[in-house]
This record gives C-alpha cells, sequence and structure tokens, in this order.
C-alpha cells in the first residue's frame, strides 16, 4: 500500500499527466488535490493526445477511480465539458469519478475578475479560468461549493447576495459591464442534477480506502515555483501545489502519506510573467521550445524556456520533502552538443547559499553554469535506463548530483511506452 503525492517540480508543466497515467496502473485511486482548469495534463496513448484540466489523469484506465478533492476549484461548465469528450472518447465515467463536496465553484464573476485584474497594472499573465478570484472568495468565506448545489434555495441566495458585491465592483472599480443575475442563477441550479451523481464525503472515502490497503496518487497541478507560498510570489498561481497542499486539499492527514514523487523535466519553462533566471531569449531558447512543443496545453501560449536550474530544483525538493523523481523530456536533449545546468546564483557577485523566492533577487540574480557535453543521438526509443547513451547516464548524474534528487523514472517522450524506471 502506498499513498504518493505527485508534484510539479519547476514552474508547471513538467509532465505531470504522462507519469500519473503511467504509475495509475498500480494503483487504485487517483485524487486531484488542487488549483482547477488552470491547469492542463497531456496524456499520449498511441497517436491519439488527451488533454486534462479537472479530471485526474487515471481517468484513461478503467479500473481507476477518480476523486476530485476539497483543494481544487471548479468550473461545473468546464468539468461537464470534460466529462463530455471523455465519454465522446469511449472513456466510462459513471460510479468512477467522485467530487468532493468541499470543493469551491467557480462563478462567471471570477473568471471576469480575472481577465478584468490582468489588463490592470500588475500582470501575472494567469490562464484567466478565474483562479484567484475563487480563491479568494474560498478564503474570505464568501464562496459557493459543491455541496450547495445540493440545496436550490441556498444555492440562489448565496449566488444572489455575492453577486451584489461582484456587480459593484465590476461596474465602480473595474467600469465594467453587470452581469446578468438572472441568467448566472438559473445556470447554477441546473447544474445540481449532473453534478449531484458524482458528490461523495471525500475525506471518509479516501481515509477508509487508505485503512483497506488501497494504494492513491495524489495529483497536484502546476509546480512548485509556482506555489502561492513557497513560489515566486506575486508570479504564482493561488493555491498549494507543493506537497503540503495533498493533505489540505483532499483530507488525508500528512501520517498517512509514504512517498513524494517530483515530475521534473530535463530542462526548465514556464508561462505567463515572472522571474526565470536561466531563461534563453535566443535560438538555444526557440530550439527547446520547437523540440520540446513547448506550448500550453489550456491557452495555447508559447512557453519560455531555459536550461535546467538545478539550484531552483533542490529548493523545491526540499519544501516538497520529495522522496523520488521521474525525469521527462530527456529526448528534447537529443541535439544540443552542449548543455549547461544552472548550479547556483550570484546576487551582486556573491554565491547565495539560498534559493531566493524574492523577486527582485531573482531579477538580480546571474545563474552559474556548468557545461555538459550532449550526447547527440536519438533517445525516444531507448526502452530501458541501460539503452541510455552513456553521456545522457552522465548528465542524469550529474543534475541529479547537483540539485540533491533521486531519479527513479525516465521519460524520452510522450507516449507510455517512452518511459523506463531507473533500477
Ligand atoms: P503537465 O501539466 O505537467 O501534465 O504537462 P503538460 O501536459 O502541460 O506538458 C507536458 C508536454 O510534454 C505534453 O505535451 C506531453 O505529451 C509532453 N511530454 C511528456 N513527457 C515527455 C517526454 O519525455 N518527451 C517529450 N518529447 N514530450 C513529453
Ligand atoms: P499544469 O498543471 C504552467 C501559471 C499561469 C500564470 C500563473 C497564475 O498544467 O502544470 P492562474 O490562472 O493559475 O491564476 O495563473 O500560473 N499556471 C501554469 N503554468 N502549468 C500550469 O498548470 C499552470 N497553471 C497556472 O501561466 O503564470
Ligand atoms: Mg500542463
Amino acid at each position: 500500500m502506498s499513498v504518493t503525492v505527485i508534484v510539479g517540480g519547476q514552474w508547471g508543466d513538467e509532465g505531470k499527466g504522462k507519469i500519473v497515467d503511467i504509475l495509475s496502473e498500480s494503483h487504485r485511486i487517483v485524487v486531484r488535490y488542487q488549483g482547477g482548469a488552470n491547469a492542463g495534463h497531456t496524456i499520449q496513448i498511441k497517436d491519439k493526445k488527451y488533454v486534462l484540466h479537472l479530471i485526474p489523469s487515471g481517468i484513461l484506465r478503467d479500473d481507476v477511480i477518480c476523486v476530485i478533492g476539497n483543494g481544487v476549484v471548479i468550473d461545473p461548465a468546464a468539468l461537464l465539458d470534460e466529462i463530455k469528450l471523455l465519454k465522446e472518447h469511449g472513456f466510462s465515467v459513471e460510479g468512477r469519478l467522485f467530487i468532493s463536496q468541499n470543493a469551491h465553484l467557480i462563478m462567471p464573476y471570477h473568471k471576469i475578475i480575472d481577465s478584468l485584474n490582468e489588463s490592470g497594472k500588475t500582470k501575472i499573465g494567469t490562464t484567466g479560468k478565474g483562479i484567484g478570484p475563487c480563491y479568494i472568495d474560498k478564503y474570505a468565506r464568501k464562496g459557493i461549493r459543491i455541496i450547495d448545489l445540493l440545496d436550490p434555495v441556498k444555492l440562489e441566495r448565496k449566488i444572489r447576495e455575492n453577486l451584489v458585491e461582484k456587480n459593484n465592483l465590476i461596474t465602480d472599480f473595474y467600469k465594467s459591464e453587470k452581469l446578468d443575475v438572472e441568467k448566472i442563477v438559473d445556470t447554477y441550479l441546473a447544474f445540481d442534477r449532473e453534478i449531484d451523481p458524482y458528490i461523495k464525503d471525500v475525506p471518509s472515502y479516501l481515509n477508509k480506502a487508505i485503512a483497506d490497503g488501497t494504494s492513491v496518487l495524489l495529483e497536484g497541478a502546476q509546480g512548485a515555483l509556482l506555489d502561492v507560498d513557497h513560489g515566486t510570489y506575486p508570479y504564482v498561481t493561488s493555491s498549494n501545489p507543493t506537497s503540503g497542499g495533498a493533505c489540505t486539499g483532499t483530507g488525508i492527514p500528512p501520517t498517512k502519506i509514504t512517498e513524494v514523487t517530483a515530475i521534473i523535466k530535463a530542462y526548465t519553462t514556464r508561462v505567463g510573467e515572472g522571474p526565470f533566471p536561466t531563461e534563453l531569449l535566443d535560438e538555444t531558447g526557440e530550439k527547446l521550445r520547437a523540440k520540446g512543443f513547448e506550448f500550453g496545453a489550456t491557452t495555447g501560449r508559447p512557453r519560455r524556456c531555459g536550461w535546467f536550474d538545478a539550484f531552483l530544483v533542490r529548493y523545491s525538493c526540499m519544501i516538497n520533502g520529495t522522496t523520488s523523481v521521474a525525469l521527462t523530456k530527456m529526448d528534447v536533449l537529443d541535439t544540443f552538443p552542449e548543455i549547461k545546468v544552472c548550479t547556483g546564483y550570484k546576487h551582486h557577485g556573491k554565491l547565495l547559499n539560498n534559493f531566493p523566492v524574492d523577486c527582485d533577487i531573482l531579477n538580480e540574480s546571474i545563474p552559474v553554469y556548468e557545461t555538459v557535453e550532449g550526447w547527440m543521438c536519438d533517445t525516444s526509443k531507448c526502452l530501458s535506463y541501460d539503452d541510455l547513451p552513456q553521456k545522457a547516464k552522465e548528465y542524469i548524474s550529474f543534475i541529479s548530483e547537483k540539485a540533491g534528487m533521486n531519479v527513479t523514472i525516465v521519460s524520452v517522450g510522450p507516449n507510455r511506452e517512452q518511459t523506463f524506471f531507473v533500477n
């Protein structure tokens, strides 16, 4: 029995969807614990590509139960679209998808306020999915939750109350157009029928399953450096993607977690604004983007690309308590004759001891690089660790040592088969 947290080890898009899909072969339950439809988790099976935003990446295996935890913020329309799409592709959902009654609902005003905020001075480069404004309401104790869908009278009252405040904000502060209260009330009252069958007391269900010896995967979205507490604030998301969020976002206590596996890309990417010390704004960065097909799975935006940052990953492994790492996208480095690895930062000429999350310090930090020789051959057909060229193995050993990580899985392509365990 294992209860394993899967966390993004960098700024998101490390390949969490692919690795969760692989690991869900040996786990009975997969639970998403935070974030919302800002996530885009890709799973490629042969020539078919599936992008999941809210539903856990175990859903493509029909013997796996998928659960959306209380830490997730749910856009009901996005959820129903995703369920519909899965059904159209022949995947069953009924009886194996459950949603926590305590998860908060994304409302139309959250999405509108998200985009209005982004047109202001401090642009974060959000996904526009209403994530930040929804978590604001959660913590302000004004949120509307999945459980509220079960009580139409209460639901309508809450929506009307919230809309008074939101419409004032939208018209008076943002000078934008007032929202249609009746339309929103009708839309959300109608979600009740469709979402009802999935609602569950998730903490009781999961804790009983664990007590019965069931293996559980806890799927994080985003990545450690986007964590609202431990990331590059304010250029972060509004939840806790780090491993601690897996407990608060599901109702599974820390004493039940047995492993924390970080998914880490063999280089670095970031979408949206914010500091990125190893970013490459030249043709090498372009080459990484083209080879790695680095375009957002949710928004289609080009991802910013740069060299592997061992200083950042060391910090990420520390705050996540990472016990093992799945290293993804090794194949993307196949045609680079030289590969740089950042081993530390210099700030005003001095080597920093600890990773600075302060954006001003990060922006002023100069990465210290060590250069390693590339392997210059195709790794995408390697079937085992032993198949990897010697220089690729040396790269993995080198970054593992510098970042203090224990690589147990290597991924050399988007498909299920392009993955192997390190013995
Ligand atoms: P997630 O958000 O962490 O699940 O990652 P995304 O799905 O947003 O982005 C990862 C992208 O890389 C997807 O298009 C995957 O299909 C792809 N991918 C995953 N692992 C590998 C790999 O080892 N090599 C290559 N070339 N692509 C990969
Ligand atoms: P997955 O799970 C990469 C980024 C946005 C923006 C910041 C805040 O696929 O790895 P938000 O909409 O959350 O308020 O945006 O966070 N961001 C992601 N970047 N992968 C993601 O998810 C992301 N989800 C949000 O680009 O910089
Ligand atoms: Mg993604």
